[in-house]
């Protein structure tokens, strides 16, 4: 049986804003006072798992003891089929130190220039840390292709080259409500609520 979540303060164990805005929105229903690492200026630790479960581990174990209140971390990334799943945990690396997006989605085309696969899925890891050091970990996917060029100005990170199955439009193409449905991190949400957060 799951740990539940049982109210008050929950810490977004992230700096990145577009994260911060989309788990804000997902958790609205919920009644949790949400405050984010970058409010409470928490430092930021090094992603140094192999997984996105490791990687959503350290992040909300190190906000949830920097911090004294439950933490929930997201660590997520795009998956390429023809590239053995690269960017994966390193997707975020792939913009650089600027995080231009602009540069890794062209990063990505480059290196698929010439295949034929233009399979794609991003997974989403999420983790409810506490204080004493207790969690409960749960991943989400959604799968799709990778169009070229990118469309779209809603979203974050590669969702103007991701085409969702079933799909004609990418991720930055589609309302916010709209991608929250489908998404990997929805998915991941679902079954964190259903264990953590459910009546
Ligand atoms: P993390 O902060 O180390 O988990 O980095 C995740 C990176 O994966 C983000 O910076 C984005 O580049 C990418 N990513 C994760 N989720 C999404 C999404 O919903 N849309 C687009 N890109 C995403």
């Amino acid at each position: 049986m799951a740990r539940k979540f049982t109210g008050g303060k929950l810490v977004i164990a992230s700096h990145n804003p577009g994260k911060v805005r989309e788990i804000g929105d997902l958790l609205a229903p919920f009644g949790a006072a949400v405050v984010s690492a970058g409010e409470l200026n928490l430092p930021e630790p090094v992603e140094d798992g192999l997984t996105f479960t490791a990687n959503a581990e350290l992040k909300a174990l190190a906000a949830a003891t920097a911090s004294g209140f439950p933490a929930l971390a997201d660590d997520s990334g795009l998956c390429v089929s023809a590239l053995a799943d690269a960017p994966g945990i390193y997707s975020a690396r792939w913009a650089g130190p600027d995080k231009d997006f602009g540069l890794a989605m062209q990063a990505v085309e480059d290196k698929l220039a010439g295949h034929g696969d233009r399979r794609a899925h991003f997974i989403c890891a999420l983790t409810l840390a506490w204080p004493d050091g207790h969690m409960e970990s749960f991943e989400g996917r959604v799968d799709g292709a990778l169009v070229w060029p990118p469309r779209g100005d809603q979203g974050f990170g590669y969702d103007p080259v991701f085409l969702g199955d079933g799909y004609d439009i990418t991720f930055a193409e589609m309302a916010p409500a709209a991608k929250h449905a489908i998404s990997h991190r929805a998915d991941a949400f679902k079954k964190l609520v259903a264990a953590c957060f459910g009546g």
